[in-house]
């Protein structure tokens, strides 16, 4: 049995929805069955609650499974939640951990996220489990984040003056994930993952544009802009912090400007670029942005 935690997630729901596309069998872990109706309607799919940070709780998830998808929310309790789902997983018998995290992962990072993927990367392998690393770039999904801005002012503002990005497709990780955790030969490796082109943030902008037929600004702003943007989003304080060190990272050129084929190509899967997921949403951003025009 296969294990998918952070099921109801952006990345986890991704992967479950993989698993459902070719009618293989998985098990979904999430908090909520009630917040997990989509995930409920696939076939193959047997859905478990459970809270990774409450043993007691995952007897039911854990029960018979052999591998595992580690995913958890980027906050303050990741490392806590998945660490004590680490020692639960060992106690129940799993086998094999394929652990989701970033491209710049890092114990020593300055970027908060980055660092603590790292500090979990340690204690997994000091688990005695099995361990595969799938460490993808900037999800894709990033920029519909921009859509309020794109509706009201057909322009998205971000503090990343000119550097460049390799964002991934979510769809593109879910195989990835799909084929590690289905196919042997994958312990102790680490799979990088980015889109198939570094773009800067104009040439994002100009992909968003063509997609939904209408111009999209990218306007450049400062990083104390944005960050008091976000804390007027309601963003917690330690989130814009991070996400600030990350920006700052960012333009002085940290490696995620470095286009990762290998998994794609080890793993069989066709690149999606960001021309195609710009118009498989363009409905998302155009819609919104018809708003604008008071339709
Ligand atoms: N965004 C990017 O560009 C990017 C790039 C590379 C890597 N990553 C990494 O990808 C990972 C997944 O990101 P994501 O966007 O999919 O996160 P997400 O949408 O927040 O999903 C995480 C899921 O984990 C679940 N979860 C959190 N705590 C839990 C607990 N104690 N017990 C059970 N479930 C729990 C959440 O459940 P609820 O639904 O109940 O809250 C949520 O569904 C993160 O670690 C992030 O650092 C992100």
């Amino acid at each position: 049995m296969i294990l998918v935690t952070g099921a109801n997630g952006l990345a986890g729901s991704a992967v479950i929805r993989e698993f459902a596309r070719v009618h293989a069998p998985v098990r979904a872990l999430v908090r909520s069955r009630t917040k997990a109706q989509a995930l409920e309607a696939f076939p193959t799919v047997e859905l478990v609650e459970g809270d990774m940070l409450r043993p007691e709780t995952l007897a039911n998830a854990l029960s018979g499974v052999d591998r595992v998808l580690l995913i958890s929310s980027p906050n303050q309790q990741m490392v806590e939640t998945q660490c004590t789902f680490i020692d639960a997983a060992k106690k129940a018998g799993v086998r094999h951990m394929v652990k989701l995290s970033g491209v710049t992962t890092s114990l020593d990072s300055p970027f908060l996220f980055s660092r603590m993927h790292a500090e979990i990367g340690r204690y997994l392998e000091r688990s005695e489990l099995a361990w595969t690393y799938l460490r993808p770039s900037q999800f894709m999904t990033e920029y519909l984040r921009e859509v309020p801005t794109i509706v009201t002012e057909r322009a998205f503002f971000l503090p990343f003056e000119d550097a460049k990005l390799t964002p991934v497709d979510l769809e593109d990780i879910a195989k990835a994930a799909f084929a590690l955790l289905t196919t042997p030969g994958h312990e102790s490796k680490t799979y990088m993952m980015s889109g198939p082109e570094a773009l800067s943030m104009t040439e994002i902008a100009e992909q968003i544009s063509l997609a939904i037929g209408k111009t999209i600004r990218y306007v450049n702003v400062s990083p104390e802009e944005r960050k008091r943007a976000q804390l007027a989003a309601g963003i917690p304080a330690y989130v814009v912090d991070a996400l600030d060190v990350q920006s700052r990272l960012r333009r002085e050129g940290n490696g995620e400007e470095v286009v990762h084929p290998e998994t794609h190509i080890a793993l069989g899967i066709r690149p999606t670029t960001f021309a195609e997921f710009a118009r498989r949403h363009a409905t998302d951003f155009r819609r919104e942005s018809d708003r604008f025009e008071g339709a």
